[in-house]
């Protein structure tokens, strides 16, 4: 069957709500391929998931090893993988406990319903979550969602959310109330267009909380696992939360999320107030479990912001010869590039020189390369930018 057949095979049978563009077949590192052989330098990542590379041999022996000794059982039974995972991640986060769940909106709405639980012994239920952000598709996390777009023809919301503006502490102290009971927010917006938290807002929120008792949570389903610089985004602004979600770079593409609190929260959801039947599944702790190993032994936390700070300053540098630039930013190897028009435009030149990118809101292309890129692919991948931005000049 060639291409066409499977494009018509898919637009017969699956729901459109996707718009794939190509069909890939096999992944090698840094690059993916087509069925008809076309070679792609991916950074994109599968949206910032594999952040090691494709088919990393030691992420996929670990997952044929697990496949063939254990793959589910449910939390009925206790397995080997999920309890060495959760101890790997609270050793780089905090002390606490981890729930794990399939993805980021799933260890989200963990997360909010921690809040509630935690909110509700004091009569408080509502939570502040940020303009312009992303939290997921379920109804909870879409209804936390700031940016409007994704709410349209859903409602009606799922009550309990307020948006305050990004970075605007004031604004987040003016929408506090006596029902407050958590404050949700991205340390890097991600789909809202790569800005991260000024440091100086991360230290308010510090202070809200030392203030108030109002629980901090991070939404790090993009920004964690080493993109941002740190194992953990909220580590660069040295701001800790009282719980944080993780998903896709976790399992470097087997479906994984993960909700960290910390100890003093441990007791808030108790036997039976949550669960997911497939989460912490074996398969996908066993390749998280590599992952971590993988990010610790090869300290791609300080490769992210190295290799990151390399590619923003050439970023920069390039965008002062292109109008069509208006701002570059990012933090670690999570980097956006601001248009004066719509990023689609770039990404798709970018895709006919066989480079793989995102766009995050209209016009902000987004970089997510694969943490352990080489230099190559890195020059690649600005050469091909350079001679994209000149074709849509
Ligand atoms: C910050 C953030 N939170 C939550 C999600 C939702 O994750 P998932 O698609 O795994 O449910 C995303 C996905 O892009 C995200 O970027």
């Amino acid at each position: 069957m060639n291409t066409e057949t499977f494009f018509g095979k898919a637009s017969d049978t699956l729901l459109p709500v996707y718009s794939p563009e190509l069909l890939l077949v096999r992944g090698n590192g840094s690059w993916v391929w087509t069925l008809d052989g076309g070679k792609y330098l991916d950074f994109a990542t599968g949206i910032g998931v594999c952040s090691l590379g494709h088919s990393h041999p030691k992420i996929s022996e670990a997952v044929a090893r697990q496949a063939a000794r254990l793959s589910h059982v449910s939390n009925l039974y206790l397995t080997q993988p999920q309890t060495e995972l959760a101890e790997l991640l609270l050793k780089e986060a905090f002390p606490g406990r981890v729930f794990f769940a399939n993805s980021g909106a799933e260890a989200n709405e963990a997360m909010i319903k921690l809040a509630r639980k935690h909110g509700n012994t004091s009569g408080k239920s509502e939570i502040i979550t940020m303009e312009n952000s992303f939290h997921g598709r379920t109804l909870a996390t879409l209804a936390a969602t700031g940016r409007k777009k994704y709410r349209e023809g859903f409602g009606p919301d799922v009550p309990g959310f307020v948006h305050a503006k990004f970075n605007d502490i004031d604004d987040v102290r003016d929408k506090i109330t006596d029902n407050t009971c958590a404050i949700l927010v991205e340390p890097i917006q991600g789909e809202g267009g790569v800005i991260p938290a000024t440091k100086q807002f991360m230290k308010g929120l510090e202070q809200i909380r030392k203030e108030t008792g109002i629980l901090l949570l991070f939404d790090e389903v993009q920004c964690g696992m080493c993109r941002s610089g740190a194992f953990f985004a909220w580590q660069r602004f040295g701001v800790a939360p009282d719980a944080f979600s993780l998903a896709k770079a976790l399992g470097n593409g087997m479906p994984i999320g993960a909700m960290v609190v910390k100890e003093e929260l441990k007791d808030v959801l108790g036997v039976g107030t949550h669960a997911s039947t497939f989460g912490g599944n074996p398969v996908s702790c066993a390749a998280a479990t590599a992952v971590v190993e993988l990010m610790r032994e090869e300290q791609i936390a300080r490769k992210a912001l190295e290799t990151g700070a390399f590619i923003l300053d050439a970023l920069r540098q390039m965008g002062k010869r292109f109008d069509t630039v208006k701002n570059v930013r990012g933090m670690g190897m999570m980097i956006g590039v601001e248009l004066d028009r719509e990023a689609n435009t770039l990404k798709q030149a970018l895709q006919k020189k066989r480079v793989l990118v995102l766009t995050a809101g209209e016009n902000v292309l987004r970089l997510m390369p694969p943490l352990n890129a080489s230099m190559d692919e890195v020059e690649t991948a600005l050469l091909a930018l350079e001679s994209a931005l000149e074709e849509i000049r």
